[in-house]
């Protein structure tokens, strides 16, 4: 039987013969020996030592087997211990123009994804994305709600018309779902608290750090809810997402050069700022906007949605998620409810991550009355017909309710201090790319 590499470095196999299965993932031929540092496959490397005559024909990312006594050598890199080959079978000898090497620019390593997913770097951010989906699960299934899984081709936009990917489905159109949320709310009046981890799809003109056209999606739904109880919701999430991830993967995230110090202090409970002390707070900065036809810049005011620059600079020098409440109505999408206190504003908050990460979550509260939201979607341009069966929902035994969604990705480049949310996902579809 095959072991992986992390089972042989320990003092328990010194001397044992083992079999272990792989990658050619360096190769350095000496005068009489062979260093064969072997990747498996999950990524851990050790150096195996041959004959050179034995590996004579070896090359970078061949396949191999390898049989030999393990020994320990404060020479061997990666923990000093190694393996005397006796044996090497070659599964696949591989082409002797291996396209990815120690320097490579981006554009390459994204070209050819499919090999770059074998690096390093690539394998510690794969299992830190794991433990991350892997606790974001449990948090719901240990608080006690249910998984249900919403349809991906859908008829009706959630979050607007502009970023929609068009389909021909049979003989109409249909388009590739930006979100789950309303046929989450069509589920809370039977399963109670729900919630769903799927693909979303954002027709996204715009190249930049944060937006993917296909993101990992994780949302919530509960009826009978405040939007108080949401944001408690999300700052227990949140935490114990990141608090599980960074003792779990703390080896991963050095690997990826994150300090975990501030991870550390990331417990309940996050700010919460209103709005309108954000809007202040980025106009005290001196951060001017762009007008809307693109011409000269001006003073940031009530009413503009926060963008990528506003929310950095709320955010770059602090180190906890902020939550930004009672978004002005005009910027959120219709289902948002009304502040019944507050006519122009709407129950709705976002999370934003510290350190210029800015939005991770969206969520507040639903509309609920059947009139209102009626004349928010055709307020909004959209076609009533194609809400049919959700304006039901407000017409039997409508309730309050609200949920939320978190981008899977946006939390990921946080935790890992990545540059690009590209470097999140093994294959990232963007405006320009949609290979491999
Ligand atoms: O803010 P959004 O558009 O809100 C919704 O879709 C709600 N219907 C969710 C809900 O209440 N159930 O998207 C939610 C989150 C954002 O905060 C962001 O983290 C992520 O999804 N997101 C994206 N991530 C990567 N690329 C994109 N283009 C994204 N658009 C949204
Ligand atoms: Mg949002």
């Amino acid at each position: 039987m095959s072991v992986r590499t992390s089972e042989v470095k320990s003092s328990d196999y010194v001397g044992k013969e083992v079999m272990i299965r792989g990658w050619v993932y360096r190769l350095r031929k000496q005068k009489e020996n062979a260093f064969v540092l072997v990747r498996d496959d999950r990524g851990g490397v050790i150096q195996c030592v041959f004959p050179v005559e034995k590996a004579a024909n070896l090359t970078i990312e061949s396949s191999i087997e390898v049989t030999g006594i393990v020994s320990q050598d404060a020479r061997a890199p990666e923990g000093g211990y190694e393996i005397k080959g006796k044996n090497l079978k070659i599964y696949n000898l591989a082409g002797t123009d291996y396209p990815i090497g120690e320097y490579q620019s981006e554009e390459l390593l994204l070209d050819k994804r499919h090999l770059a997913m074998r690096m390093r770097k690539m394998v510690a951010m794969a299992k830190i994305r794991a433990t991350v989906l892997d606790y974001g699960r449990r948090w719901f299934v240990e608080s006690g709600w249910m998984e249900v899984t919403a349809p991906i081709i859908v008829k009706g936009a959630v979050e607007g018309g502009s970023t929609l990917f068009k389909l021909n489905y049979f003989d109409e159109e249909a388009y590739l779902s930006q979100s789950a949320q309303l046929y989450l709310e069509a589920m809370i009046f039977s399963l109670g608290p729900v919630w769903s981890l799927t693909p979303s799809f954002r027709a996204e003109r715009s190249r930049t750090v944060r937006h993917l056209a296909e993101f990992s999606h994780l949302e919530a739904e509960a009826p009978w809810v405040t939007l108080e109880d949401l944001l408690k919701v999300q700052e227990q999430l949140v935490s114990y997402v990141i608090q599980n991830t960074i003792r779990e993967r703390a080896e991963e995230l050095r690997y990826l050069g994150r300090d975990i110090s501030e991870l550390k202090k990331i417990e309940p409970p996050f700010e919460r700022l209103s709005y309108e002390e954000a809007i202040e707070i980025i106009k005290s900065k001196g951060l001017r906007i762009t007008r809307e036809d693109g011409s000269r810049k001006r003073e940031i005011q009530f009413g503009d949605d926060l963008n990528i620059d506003s929310e950095r600079e709320l955010t770059k020098n602090v180190t906890k998620p902020i939550f930004v409440v009672g978004y002005p109505l005009a910027i959120k999408p219709f289902y948002v409810k009304e502040n019944p206190h507050r006519r122009d504003s709407g129950l709705a908050a976002d999370l934003l991550a510290p350190r210029g990460f800015g939005e991770i979550t969206s969520g507040g509260l639903r509309e609920d009355n059947i009139v209102s939201i009626t004349e928010r979607i055709k307020k909004e341009g959209l076609n009533p017909a194609a809400y049919d069966w959700y304006l039901d929902l407000r017409n039997y035994g409508s309730v309050p309710h609200g949920g939320f969604g978190l981008g899977i990705e946006r939390l990921l480049r946080w935790i890992t201090n990545a540059e690009d949310i590209k470097d999140t996902v093994p294959f990232p579809r963007t405006l320009s790319r949609v290979t491999p």
